[in-house]
Protein backbone atom coordinates (compact mmCIF):
# COMPACT_ATOMS: atom_id res chain seq x y z
CA UNK A 1 0.00 0.00 0.00
CA UNK A 2 1.24 3.41 -1.01
CA UNK A 3 1.46 6.06 0.96
CA UNK A 4 -1.05 8.82 0.34
CA UNK A 5 0.18 12.17 1.46
CA UNK A 6 -2.01 15.76 1.41
CA UNK A 7 -0.41 18.89 0.49
CA UNK A 8 -1.99 21.81 1.86
CA UNK A 9 -2.20 25.45 2.75
CA UNK A 10 -4.44 27.86 4.44
CA UNK A 11 -4.16 30.77 1.58
CA UNK A 12 -4.43 30.12 -1.77
CA UNK A 13 -0.84 30.55 -3.71
CA UNK A 14 1.17 29.69 -0.91
CA UNK A 15 2.87 26.47 -3.26
CA UNK A 16 0.86 23.82 -3.22
CA UNK A 17 0.80 22.65 -6.82
CA UNK A 18 3.66 23.53 -7.01
CA UNK A 19 5.00 21.03 -4.02
CA UNK A 20 2.63 18.42 -5.17
CA UNK A 21 3.73 18.40 -9.23
CA UNK A 22 7.60 18.88 -8.12
CA UNK A 23 7.83 16.22 -5.12
CA UNK A 24 5.91 13.75 -7.18
CA UNK A 25 7.79 14.19 -10.07
CA UNK A 26 11.43 13.92 -7.70
CA UNK A 27 9.79 10.67 -6.08
CA UNK A 28 9.26 9.45 -9.65
CA UNK A 29 12.57 10.20 -10.73
CA UNK A 30 13.99 7.99 -7.76
CA UNK A 31 12.45 5.14 -8.81
CA UNK A 32 9.23 5.37 -6.83
CA UNK A 33 6.22 4.79 -8.60
CA UNK A 34 3.72 7.95 -7.86
CA UNK A 35 -0.11 8.88 -8.64
CA UNK A 36 -0.49 12.28 -7.90
CA UNK A 37 -4.72 13.34 -7.59
CA UNK A 38 -5.70 16.96 -7.87
CA UNK A 39 -8.37 17.60 -5.69
CA UNK A 40 -8.55 21.24 -6.60
CA UNK A 41 -12.46 20.62 -8.43
CA UNK A 42 -13.22 23.39 -10.93
CA UNK A 43 -10.08 24.88 -10.10
CA UNK A 44 -7.73 21.90 -11.32
CA UNK A 45 -4.30 22.69 -12.05
CA UNK A 46 -1.72 19.70 -12.35
CA UNK A 47 -3.06 18.85 -15.64
CA UNK A 48 -1.64 21.64 -17.34
CA UNK A 49 1.23 21.46 -15.33
CA UNK A 50 2.39 18.18 -16.35
CA UNK A 51 1.48 18.59 -20.02
CA UNK A 52 -1.94 16.21 -20.32
CA UNK A 53 -4.12 19.02 -20.18
CA UNK A 54 -5.31 18.08 -24.37
CA UNK A 55 -5.46 14.56 -23.66
CA UNK A 56 -8.29 14.47 -21.04
CA UNK A 57 -11.25 12.78 -21.06
CA UNK A 58 -12.65 11.69 -17.78
CA UNK A 59 -11.62 12.59 -13.96
CA UNK A 60 -11.86 10.97 -10.53
CA UNK A 61 -15.72 12.13 -10.86
CA UNK A 62 -16.29 9.89 -13.85
CA UNK A 63 -14.78 6.97 -11.66
CA UNK A 64 -16.77 7.88 -8.96
CA UNK A 65 -19.95 8.08 -11.36
CA UNK A 66 -19.41 4.94 -13.13
CA UNK A 67 -18.22 6.58 -16.39
CA UNK A 68 -15.15 4.72 -16.64
CA UNK A 69 -12.84 2.15 -14.62
CA UNK A 70 -9.98 3.75 -12.67
CA UNK A 71 -7.37 3.18 -15.58
CA UNK A 72 -8.64 5.40 -18.35
CA UNK A 73 -8.93 8.68 -15.59
CA UNK A 74 -5.29 7.99 -14.67
CA UNK A 75 -2.84 9.47 -17.33
CA UNK A 76 0.37 8.85 -18.54
CA UNK A 77 2.68 11.62 -17.54
CA UNK A 78 5.68 10.30 -19.58
CA UNK A 79 5.37 12.40 -22.40
CA UNK A 80 5.84 15.75 -20.57
CA UNK A 81 8.46 14.33 -18.29
CA UNK A 82 10.01 11.30 -19.41
CA UNK A 83 9.41 9.99 -16.24
CA UNK A 84 7.66 6.38 -16.48
CA UNK A 85 6.52 5.97 -13.24
CA UNK A 86 4.15 9.31 -12.75
CA UNK A 87 0.50 9.23 -13.22
CA UNK A 88 -2.11 11.68 -12.56
CA UNK A 89 -5.82 11.58 -11.77
CA UNK A 90 -7.16 15.03 -12.79
CA UNK A 91 -9.66 16.92 -10.93
CA UNK A 92 -13.19 17.56 -11.96
CA UNK A 93 -13.57 20.66 -14.43
CA UNK A 94 -16.80 22.04 -11.95
CA UNK A 95 -16.40 22.29 -8.32
CA UNK A 96 -20.07 20.94 -7.81
CA UNK A 97 -18.35 17.68 -8.57
CA UNK A 98 -15.99 17.21 -5.95
CA UNK A 99 -15.71 13.92 -4.66
CA UNK A 100 -17.69 13.36 -0.95
CA UNK A 101 -14.90 12.48 1.41
CA UNK A 102 -16.43 9.12 2.53
CA UNK A 103 -15.75 8.33 -1.54
CA UNK A 104 -12.54 9.47 -1.10
CA UNK A 105 -12.06 6.76 1.82
CA UNK A 106 -12.84 4.42 -0.54
CA UNK A 107 -11.67 4.90 -3.28
CA UNK A 108 -8.17 6.22 -2.48
CA UNK A 109 -7.00 3.23 -0.37
CA UNK A 110 -8.06 0.91 -3.70
CA UNK A 111 -5.48 3.28 -5.88
CA UNK A 112 -3.07 3.05 -3.50
CA UNK A 113 -2.11 -0.27 -3.88
CA UNK A 114 -0.54 -0.08 -7.11
CA UNK A 115 1.65 2.73 -6.06
CA UNK A 116 4.34 3.63 -3.89
CA UNK A 117 2.97 7.06 -3.57
CA UNK A 118 -0.17 9.12 -3.65
CA UNK A 119 -0.04 12.59 -3.90
CA UNK A 120 -3.43 14.71 -3.02
CA UNK A 121 -3.09 18.38 -4.41
CA UNK A 122 -5.80 20.42 -2.11
CA UNK A 123 -7.44 23.35 -2.64
CA UNK A 124 -7.43 26.54 -1.07
CA UNK A 125 -9.57 27.02 2.13
CA UNK A 126 -11.25 24.79 4.25
CA UNK A 127 -14.63 23.89 3.15
CA UNK A 128 -15.86 20.88 1.24
CA UNK A 129 -12.72 20.60 -1.53
CA UNK A 130 -10.61 20.45 1.67
CA UNK A 131 -13.03 17.52 3.52
CA UNK A 132 -12.49 15.75 0.11
CA UNK A 133 -8.64 16.33 -0.54
CA UNK A 134 -7.82 15.38 2.81
CA UNK A 135 -10.51 12.27 3.79
CA UNK A 136 -8.04 9.93 2.77
CA UNK A 137 -4.62 10.51 3.74
CA UNK A 138 -2.40 9.52 6.09
CA UNK A 139 -0.38 12.63 6.53
CA UNK A 140 -0.56 16.18 5.42
CA UNK A 141 1.88 18.44 4.39
CA UNK A 142 1.52 22.67 5.07
CA UNK A 143 3.03 24.61 2.70
CA UNK A 144 3.83 28.30 4.19
CA UNK A 145 5.20 30.94 2.75
CA UNK A 146 7.36 32.92 5.26
CA UNK A 147 4.87 35.91 5.55
CA UNK A 148 2.44 36.48 8.54
CA UNK A 149 -0.85 36.15 7.32
CA UNK A 150 0.13 32.82 5.72
CA UNK A 151 1.35 31.46 8.68
CA UNK A 152 -1.54 32.33 10.48
CA UNK A 153 -3.83 30.61 8.35
CA UNK A 154 -1.01 27.65 8.75
CA UNK A 155 -1.99 27.39 11.82
CA UNK A 156 -5.67 27.35 11.51
CA UNK A 157 -5.07 23.88 8.68
CA UNK A 158 -3.21 22.40 11.44
CA UNK A 159 -6.33 22.47 13.08
CA UNK A 160 -8.27 21.34 10.88
CA UNK A 161 -6.06 18.58 10.05
CA UNK A 162 -6.15 17.73 13.78
CA UNK A 163 -9.54 17.64 13.87
CA UNK A 164 -9.98 15.45 10.52
CA UNK A 165 -8.09 13.02 12.51
CA UNK A 166 -4.21 13.27 10.41
CA UNK A 167 -1.84 13.25 13.19
CA UNK A 168 1.27 13.36 10.46
CA UNK A 169 1.72 16.61 9.16
CA UNK A 170 4.99 18.39 8.75
CA UNK A 171 5.43 22.78 7.40
CA UNK A 172 7.22 23.09 4.18
CA UNK A 173 8.29 26.80 3.98
CA UNK A 174 8.64 27.52 0.70
CA UNK A 175 9.66 30.37 -1.50
CA UNK A 176 11.92 31.68 0.84
CA UNK A 177 14.25 34.08 0.13
CA UNK A 178 16.84 34.80 3.05
CA UNK A 179 17.81 38.97 2.21
CA UNK A 180 13.90 39.06 2.23
CA UNK A 181 13.14 37.23 5.11
CA UNK A 182 15.94 39.21 7.22
CA UNK A 183 14.60 42.70 5.90
CA UNK A 184 10.48 42.16 6.40
CA UNK A 185 11.42 41.18 10.50
CA UNK A 186 8.21 39.71 10.81
CA UNK A 187 9.83 36.77 12.14
CA UNK A 188 13.19 36.81 14.16
CA UNK A 189 14.12 33.24 13.14
CA UNK A 190 12.33 30.05 11.45
CA UNK A 191 12.00 28.64 15.00
CA UNK A 192 9.36 31.13 15.45
CA UNK A 193 7.65 30.28 12.20
CA UNK A 194 7.51 26.59 13.47
CA UNK A 195 6.64 28.04 17.26
CA UNK A 196 3.57 29.80 15.75
CA UNK A 197 2.38 27.27 13.34
CA UNK A 198 2.79 24.31 16.10
CA UNK A 199 4.12 21.87 13.48
CA UNK A 200 7.37 20.45 12.64
CA UNK A 201 9.73 21.65 9.83
CA UNK A 202 10.03 19.39 7.23
CA UNK A 203 11.86 21.42 3.69
CA UNK A 204 12.75 24.68 3.03
CA UNK A 205 12.01 25.74 -0.90
CA UNK A 206 13.56 28.53 -2.58
CA UNK A 207 11.91 31.06 -4.43
CA UNK A 208 13.11 29.01 -7.71
CA UNK A 209 12.33 30.92 -11.10
CA UNK A 210 12.87 27.08 -12.55
CA UNK A 211 9.90 26.07 -9.91
CA UNK A 212 7.73 28.66 -11.15
CA UNK A 213 7.89 28.10 -14.80
CA UNK A 214 8.05 24.59 -14.72
CA UNK A 215 8.37 21.99 -10.97
CA UNK A 216 8.33 18.95 -13.44
CA UNK A 217 10.81 20.41 -15.84
CA UNK A 218 12.92 21.86 -13.24
CA UNK A 219 13.22 18.52 -10.97
CA UNK A 220 13.80 16.57 -14.40
CA UNK A 221 16.37 18.65 -16.81
CA UNK A 222 17.68 21.23 -13.65
CA UNK A 223 18.88 18.73 -11.14
CA UNK A 224 21.27 20.93 -9.44
CA UNK A 225 19.35 23.85 -9.45
CA UNK A 226 17.93 25.70 -5.80
CA UNK A 227 14.81 24.31 -6.29
CA UNK A 228 15.17 20.62 -7.63
CA UNK A 229 17.40 19.74 -4.63
CA UNK A 230 15.42 20.97 -2.09
CA UNK A 231 13.23 19.08 -3.17
CA UNK A 232 14.91 16.38 -3.30
CA UNK A 233 15.83 16.55 0.66
CA UNK A 234 12.03 16.66 1.29
CA UNK A 235 11.47 13.60 -0.72
CA UNK A 236 14.52 12.16 1.07
CA UNK A 237 12.63 12.83 4.27
CA UNK A 238 9.40 11.76 3.91
CA UNK A 239 11.23 8.68 2.96
CA UNK A 240 12.45 8.74 6.59
CA UNK A 241 16.32 9.46 5.58
CA UNK A 242 17.70 11.77 7.88
CA UNK A 243 19.27 14.93 5.70
CA UNK A 244 20.43 18.22 8.04
CA UNK A 245 19.04 21.42 7.17
CA UNK A 246 20.65 23.23 4.65
CA UNK A 247 21.71 26.52 5.42
CA UNK A 248 19.19 29.12 4.98
CA UNK A 249 21.67 31.73 3.15
CA UNK A 250 22.91 29.58 1.09
CA UNK A 251 19.75 28.47 -0.13
N1 LIG B 1 9.28 27.83 -4.77
C1 LIG B 1 8.75 28.63 -5.69
N2 LIG B 1 9.53 29.46 -6.41
C2 LIG B 1 9.00 30.32 -7.32
N3 LIG B 1 7.69 30.39 -7.60
C3 LIG B 1 6.85 29.59 -6.91
C4 LIG B 1 7.33 28.66 -5.93
N4 LIG B 1 6.25 28.00 -5.42
C5 LIG B 1 5.17 28.48 -6.06
N5 LIG B 1 5.51 29.44 -6.95
C6 LIG B 1 4.61 30.22 -7.79
O1 LIG B 1 3.59 30.77 -6.96
C7 LIG B 1 2.33 30.75 -7.62
C8 LIG B 1 1.34 29.95 -6.80
O2 LIG B 1 1.79 28.60 -6.71
P1 LIG B 1 0.78 27.37 -6.73
O3 LIG B 1 1.59 26.15 -6.62
O4 LIG B 1 -0.17 27.48 -7.88
O5 LIG B 1 -0.01 27.66 -5.37
P2 LIG B 1 -1.34 26.97 -4.79
O6 LIG B 1 -1.53 25.67 -5.47
O7 LIG B 1 -1.07 26.85 -3.32
O8 LIG B 1 -2.45 27.94 -5.06
C9 LIG B 1 2.59 30.16 -9.00
O9 LIG B 1 2.78 31.20 -9.91
C10 LIG B 1 3.88 29.37 -8.81
O10 LIG B 1 4.62 29.26 -10.01
MG1 LIG C 1 -3.14 24.88 -6.59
Amino acid sequence: MGLVTVITSGKGGAGKSTVSVGLGCTLAKNGKRVLLIDGDAGLRSLDAMLGVEQELVFDISDVVNGNCEPIKAIYSCREYTGLDNLFLLPAPAAEKNTVHPDIMKQLVPILSRYYDHVIIDCPAGIGKGFASAVAAADRALIVSTPDHVCIRDSGKVHQMLDEHGITQQRLVINRFVYQNFRKMQQYQDIDSIIDEIGVRLIAILPDDIGLQTSPAKAVVNQPRSSGAMALQRLAARLEGESVPLFPLDRL
